[in-house]
């Protein structure tokens, strides 16, 4: 977590690295800082909360100067005060980094026993401190930093500046990512290449342990033993215009409406609507494999787990997903001819990156469903299936996660096809099913997003509310209700409607709203029995169904209609009402909904 930016430039920094650190702001927002060589020379400022903060502070106190470095915080060690703001500070330098130093406290003691004195509670400034050492015994910039790397056991990604060195930025990557950008006269690194968007399109990934000294011109980029290598400049899409918000009042309202062209866009790779096949963007051979082992963390781990229901009773392909936290510390017995396949949207989730290697260490193949085509597990797997969604800012994901559904649910229809599952009139159906898809994301946000308002500003009163789903629309509850706590800061629980008995049922008064999302499929007359429970015990139910669940419903149930649709797109087109109500909800409650307390978009760290 975290994001980072340094400027080696031909104009003031501290504008700039501003901008920048709007738009890393989705990686944490407990604090903020900026560092800037000035005339007078290095100085800092920094802010507890957002980036607005920060900016009011420089507008007090401005700094003068072209090279800086910045940094927006999502606290791991260390409460998210001023003290304890990037950049950290020690000697002749200052830091900014993004990660954990795990051996942070056995190198703490040791700069006390030497004498050193500590300003923060932070792992960051031990780094900065051993820094500063290796300059006062004399080593180079460079030296210095590289001797402070070999010291560290953990991951970071860091940005250092060096009193005197005016025209100088380090930079280190092990575990979290880092880039090199290449501008005109001018360089940059960034966490990302969002991060450095505004000012080039030209950018270079460093490797696992690669370090980087820049200046106003160039880049020498080391490997971890040292050596000089070259890393390939590439010219990205991250273009700014991507990541505006546009006439909406709100990133998560954006990128709702965005869903039906990330649909379509991710459609594109996955199936063909001449042919009417559907097929992995590498045409995978699902003959090869015995069974597939889904790894995610958050929303992407509901999509993992809808995908799941479809990939085994369409595909009839043995399907585990876990949620790759609890993977990678378990040591799981995974039969071999598994494919391991990592499903995320930013591509860098720490414990799904560490699951995803964990099983390519045990010889497994590997692929990644994932929206960021530059992240480090695109780079890393055998097979990258990528999902266009475009950049989303919004903490709470929303077409990330319809856009994992749209390529897992073409992959289950490529897979069914492969294993002979289905026929190839079936597949062509299916397929015809899917490229509906787009519209009728677009129909159930002009059927839904009004109806919901007033059942929204109910629920915004709600202490606690639950939500129930059978089969896929069971990672759909629970989805929603994730949706809902951290848009609202309302407790929510999702549930699989047939535990409803089983514990969650004592908590059904008038004063709980139950959400039911139950499209007239198979189970719907099961859901419906778990409906009638709720309202006889006085519950509040809000049914959301299609038409046919609608004529069906109990009368007591306030209902919200999706449009009729195939049951294998049923998860993706019912996503959206559970997204508009967590979202009218927030805005009911007055949630700063697009950056959630506590929350952040990548998590890089375990
Ligand atoms: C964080 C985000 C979630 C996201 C999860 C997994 O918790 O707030 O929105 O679902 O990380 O992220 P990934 O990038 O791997 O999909």
């Amino acid at each position: 977590m975290c994001g980072i930016i340094g400027i080696v430039g031909k104009t003031p920094a501290a504008p700039r690295v501003i901008e920048s650190l709007k738009r890393l702001e989705y990686r944490g927002y407990d604090s903020a800082g900026v560092a800037v060589h000035t005339p007078k020379g290095l100085d800092r400022r920094r802010a507890q909360g957002r980036i607005r903060e920060l900016e009011a502070v420089l507008a007090a106190e401005p700094l003068e100067g072209q090279v800086g470095l910045g940094h927006t915080r999502w606290a791991t060690h260390g409460a998210p005060n001023l003290r304890n703001a990037h950049p950290q500070k020690a000697g002749r330098v200052m830091l900014v980094h993004n990660g954990i130093i795990e051996n942070f406290a056995e190198l703490k003691a040791e700069l006390i026993a030497a004498g050193r004195t500590f300003e923060s509670d932070t792992d960051t400034e031990v780094v900065a401190h051993l820094i500063d050492q290796g300059l006062e015994q004399g080593l180079a910039p460079l030296a210095a930093f590289k001797a402070a790397l070999n010291r560290l056991t953990g991951a970071y990604a860091l940005g250092a500046l060096i009193e005197g060195e005016t025209q100088l930025v380090l930079g280190a990557r092990r575990g979290s990512p880092l880039v090199v950008g290449y501008g005109d006269g001018e360089m940059f690194i960034g966490s990302d290449a969002l991060a450095v968007g505004p000012f080039t399109n030209r950018v270079a990934y460093l490797d696992e342990g690669d370090y980087v000294a820049i200046g106003p011109t160039s880049a020498e980029i080391y490997n971890a033993d040292g050596v000089r290598v070259q890393r390939e400049v590439r010219t990205v899409a991250a273009s700014a215009a991507l990541v505006e918000k546009g006439n909406y009042r709100h990133f998560m309202e954006k990128e709702i409406h965005d869903q039906p062209d990330a649909c379509r866009y991710t459609l594109s790779s996955y199936v063909d609507p001449i042919g009417g096949q559907a097929r992995a963007p590498d045409a995978f051979d699902f003959t090869r494999i015995a069974r597939i082992q889904l790894l995610a963390c958050g929303t992407a781990y509901y999509a993992a787990l809808i995908a799941r229901y479809l990939f085994e009773d369409i595909a009839g392909l043995p399907t585990d997903v876990e949620v790759a936290s609890e993977f990678r510390y378990r040591n799981p017995a995974v039969a071999p001819g598994t494919l391991a396949v990592a499903v995320s949207q930013s591509g860098e989730t720490a414990d799904t990156l560490a699951a995803l290697r964990w099983c390519k260490a045990k010889g497994l193949t590997t692929a990644a469903i994932v929206n960021a085509p530059e992240s480090t597990m695109s780079r890393e797997v055998d097979h990258l299936w990528p999902t266009h969604a475009g950049p989303e800012v919004c903490v709470l994901s929303t077409k990330a996660f319809t856009a994992q559904l749209t390529a897992l649910i073409s992959l289950v229809v490529a897979a069914a096809r492969q294993r002979g599952r289905i026929d190839a009139a079936e597949e062509k159906r299916l397929v015809q099913t899917l490229l509906e898809a787009p519209r009728l994301l677009s129909q159930v946000i002009a059927d839904t997003e009004e109806a919901l308002r007033p059942i929204a500003f109910e629920i915004s009163r709600a202490r606690d509310v639950l939500y129930l789903g059978r089969g896929p629309m069971y990672g759909l509850a629970l989805e929603g209700a994730l949706k809902l706590k951290e848009g609202s800061y309302i407790h929510a629980e999702g549930y699989a409607a047939g535990e409803m008995k089983h514990g969650p049922i004592a908590l059904i008064d008038e004063s709980t709203p139950v959400i039911i999302v139950a499209p007239s499929d198979a189970a719907f007359e099961k859901t419906r029995s778990n409906m009638s429970e709720v309202i006889a015990r006085n519950g509040q139910v809000v049914l959301i169904t299609d038409a046919e669940g609608l004529a069906h419903a109990p009368a007591e149930a306030r209902t919200i209609v999706a449009p009729t649709c195939d049951p294998v797109i049923a998860p993706l087109i019912f996503a959206v009402p559970l997204q508009l109500l967590a979202y009218q909800v927030g805005l009911a409650k007055g949630a700063d909904v697009d950056q959630p307390r506590n929350l952040a978009k990548s998590v890089t760290v375990e």
